[in-house]
């Protein structure tokens, strides 16, 4: 403990930088929001325009990417209920849409109709 502390009087300036920067990191994680869905949510009011407007540029017709067609409730609730969609729409390393991540409101809107058992409207 002596050691290190010594260390960082002889350091004081990178020690100082450390601090900045261990804060300045934990102010990243501290936007990283819990959003709470009180209203309900159905597919047709509020889940399609969020794939209409973030996925399906990508995601429709016969050539859609990966093979995903997103058009639809059926194909919707198929791939949130048995695919991966829920997964790629949180994931940082294969991040859907490909661009990055939407707004965690989006983000949760989605996630509410999975946990309301997809309504359609
Ligand atoms: C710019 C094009 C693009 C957009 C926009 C896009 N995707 Fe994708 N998506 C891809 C491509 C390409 C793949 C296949 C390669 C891969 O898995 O990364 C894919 C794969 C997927 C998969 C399959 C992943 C797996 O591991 O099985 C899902 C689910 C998915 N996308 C959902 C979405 C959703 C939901 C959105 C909108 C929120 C979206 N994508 C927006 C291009 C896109």
């Amino acid at each position: 403990m002596t050691l290190i502390l010594r260390f960082f009087k002889k350091n004081i300036f990178q020690f100082a930088l450390m601090i900045i920067m261990i804060s300045l990191s934990s102010c990243s994680t501290a936007t990283i929001e819990e959003v709470v869905i009180t209203e309900r949510v159905t597919f047709d009011a509020d889940v399609n325009i969020i794939i209409t407007n973030n996925c399906l540029p990508c995601h429709a017709g016969n050539f859609a990417a990966g093979g995903v067609n997103l058009e639809g409730y059926t194909n919707v609730r198929n791939a949130t209920e048995n695919g991966n969609l829920l997964m790629s729409i949180n994931s940082v390393s294969n991040p859907m849409p490909q661009s990055g991540l939407m707004a965690p409101n989006l983000i949760a809107i989605i996630e509410q109709w999975a946990i309301d058992g997809y309504l359609e409207n």
